[in-house]
């Protein structure tokens, strides 16, 4: 879990080895690595309905750590459903969830809490404090640490704003800017709270191919930055491409397809075939800006 020395030595590690900063080796350097549980997040035979609306039917898949791991599927199928499971905010019917080796199925609210530092969720409106500035937001998750000096917040707001390419706006208010900069921006407030791992749900919808394109190289570069186990909620098979280790496809409830992106995308399944035909005509804008 974070402390004010990971943070430090993560602010440290960003001056002088670059994006590098909160690393996997700071977490790992107590020599833990070997107790972990290989598979960071784990679903088995999950099951939920709404009344008589079956919604997720024994869904099964798993997510190594530091993995990345795209769910994708038709709108409505379930998949913010099953990320509000992995934080809690709602109850399987049957089958279990594992994250981080636990079997949270049963957790208490109090328990979840515990998760929740674990893992973040960066939320399609971005979930900013609209009263705060840029600059405080991103800082929120770092002033709650004890014993953490000022300009090491200060330092790490602006490596991480820099690396998000929101510094120009840290004394704005969220209300100021746009639905893109204002998830960057959540994004770079879920990173300071250096989760073990975070939940994008649907990070490029609602802005233009551009900047969807942009976001992408966003996680893109946290990715290979941080190293950190992540779940990415998306129809965009250009940012899965992008990003995805592992895929989970789901159809009418159920696991479809669970494995490698390359198998994914080599797969001859008419309905998966025919969805990444369907969503390879929206154009691929792969600039950087
Ligand atoms: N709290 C709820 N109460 C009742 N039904 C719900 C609730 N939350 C979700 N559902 C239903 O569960 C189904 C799956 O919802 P979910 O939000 O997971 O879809 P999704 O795959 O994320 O779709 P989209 O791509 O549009 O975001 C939908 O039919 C939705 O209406
Ligand atoms: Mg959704």
């Amino acid at each position: 879990m974070t402390d004010a020395k990971d943070i430090s030595r993560g602010v440290a590690a960003m001056e002088t080895g670059g994006a590098r900063g909160w690393p996997a080796d700071a977490k790992t350097a107590g020599g833990h690595a070997e107790q972990r549980a290989e598979k960071f997040f784990e679903f088995r035979d999950v099951s939920k309905a709404f009344d008589d609306h079956a919604v997720l039917k024994d869904v099964t898949f798993s997510v190594k750590r530091g993995e990345t791991c795209v769910i994708m599927g038709r709108s409505g199928v379930g998949k913010s459903v099953s990320l509000k499971h992995i934080m809690g905010f709602m109850k399987a019917d049957s089958g279990r969830i594992f994250v981080d080796g636990e079997d949270v199925t049963d957790f208490s609210e109090q328990q979840f809490e515990e998760v929740r530092r674990k893992v973040t969720m960066v939320f399609q409106s971005g979930a900013l404090f609209d009263s705060l500035t840029v600059a405080e937001n991103i800082a929120f998750p770092l002033e709650k640490q004890p014993g953490l000096e000022d300009q090491d917040i200060d330092a790490y707001v602006t490596k991480l704003a820099k690396m998000l390419e929101v510094e120009e706006v840290l004394d704005k208010l969220p209300g100021e800017l746009s639905t893109g900069m204002r998830r960057a921006v959540a994004m770079a407030r879920a990173f300071a709270q250096n989760p073990d791992a975070i939940l994008f749900d649907e990070p490029t919808t609602m802005v233009d191919p551009i900047m969807a394109a942009h976001m992408g190289d966003l996680i893109l570069r946290l990715k290979d930055a941080f190293h950190r186990t992540s779940i990415v909620v998306t129809h965009d098979t250009h940012l899965a491409k992008k990003l995805a280790d592992t895929v989970v496809f789901l159809q009418e409830g159920r696991v479809a397809f669970f494995g490698p992106w390359d198998d994914f995308e080599n797969s001859k399944d008419p309905f998966l075939h025919n969805f990444r035909m369907q969503d390879a005509l929206i154009p691929a804008l792969d600039v950087t800006l």
